[in-house]
C-alpha cells in the first residue's frame, strides 16, 4: 500500500515541489496551507493533491487537522515540517510580535506538526520526520535573530527525536536549504538578488526541486540508517 505523506506549507514554494515529488514517487500526499485559498485551490487543480487549511502555530488546530487527514488518507508515515515565515528586522528594531510570530510558526509549529503523528509512527514501527530548516539557522543572519533561532532550534528537535524514535523505526532529519528560487526570493529587487547570488560559489540560486529530491531520499527506505542528520543544500555558500 502507498505510504502517506503530510507536507505543511505544501501548496506553495519549496513545499509545493516536495508535495509533487513525493506524489511522483508514489506517496499519497496531503499538503497544508495557512490562508492563501486561491493558491491552494490552483495547486489541487494542477496536481490532484488534496490541501488542508490550518495554522501550524496552533496545537489544537494542528491535532484536529491531522486527525482529518488520517481519517481521509490513512496513518501518516512521512511528515515534512516545511511551513515557515520570516519577520525580519535588525535586533534593536525587532518587536516582541515579530519574535513571537516566527517562534510560533517555525519552532512551535514543528512540535505541533510532529507530536500528533508520533504515536501512530511508534505503533506502526515506521516513520520519517523531515524538518526544513535553513542555512541561516546554521550561520545566523543580520536581521533574522528570530528566524535563525527557530531554524537552529529545528536542528535540536531532529537530533533529539532521532534518538527517541530510532528503536521504533522512525528517523528524524533536517534539510538546510540555502537561497532557493521561490516567489519570496524572486520578489526581492534584482540588485539584491544579484548580491545574494554573488555569495553562492555555485553561481546560482537553488531550485525548489533540488530540496524536494533531498526529502524524497530521506523519506525512502534507502535512508534508514540516516538519523539525526542535517543535509545542507546551499551551493557551497556555507560549509559546516
Ligand atoms: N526560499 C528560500 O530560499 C528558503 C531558504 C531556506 C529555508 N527555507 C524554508 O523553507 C520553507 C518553505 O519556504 P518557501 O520559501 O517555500 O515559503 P513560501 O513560498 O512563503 O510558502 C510558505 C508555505 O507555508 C505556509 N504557511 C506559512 N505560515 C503557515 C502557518 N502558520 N500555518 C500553516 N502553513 C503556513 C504557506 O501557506 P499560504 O500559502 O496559505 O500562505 C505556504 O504554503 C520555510 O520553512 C523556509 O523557512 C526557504
Amino acid at each position: 500500500m502507498a505510504r502517506t505523506a503530510l507536507v505543511t506549507g505544501g501548496s506553495r514554494g519549496i513545499g509545493a515541489a516536495i508535495s509533487k515529488t513525493l506524489k511522483a514517487e508514489g506517496y499519497t500526499v496531503a499538503a497544508t496551507y495557512a490562508g492563501n485559498d486561491e493558491a491552494a485551490a490552483n495547486f489541487t487543480e494542477e496536481t490532484g493533491i488534496k490541501t488542508f487549511k490550518w495554522n501550524v502555530g496552533d496545537y489544537e488546530e494542528s491535532k484536529a487537522g491531522i486527525a482529518k487527514v488520517e481519517e481521509e488518507l490513512g496513518g501518516i508515515d512521512v511528515v515534512v515540517a516545511n511551513a515557515g515565515i520570516t519577520r525580519d528586522a535588525p535586533f534593536h528594531k525587532m518587536t516582541p510580535e515579530q519574535w513571537q510570530q516566527v517562534i510560533d510558526t517555525n519552532l512551535t509549529g514543528v512540535f505541533n506538526t510532529v507530536h500528533p503523528v508520533w504515536p501512530g509512527m511508534r505503533e506502526r514501527g515506521f516513520g520519517r520526520v523531515i524538518v526544513i530548516s535553513s542555512i541561516n539557522g546554521q550561520k545566523g543572519q543580520f536581521g533574522q535573530v528570530n528566524y535563525a533561532a527557530t531554524k537552529a532550534g529545528d536542528l535540536g528537535i531532529v537530533k533529539s527525536l532521532a534518538q527517541e524514535g530510532a528503536a521504533k523505526g522512525i528517523t528524524a532529519n533536517a534539510i538546510c536549504p540555502g537561497y532557493i528560487a521561490t516567489e519570496m526570493v524572486m520578489a526581492v529587487p534584482e540588485k539584491v538578488r544579484d548580491m545574494i547570488i554573488g555569495q553562492i560559489p555555485t553561481g546560482r540560486l537553488g531550485e525548489p526541486e533540488e530540496i524536494a529530491r533531498c526529502v524524497a531520499f530521506l523519506a525512502s527506505d534507502d535512508a534508514s540508517f540516516i538519523n539525526g542528520s542535517t543535509i545542507s543544500a546551499n551551493g557551497a555558500q556555507f560549509v559546516v
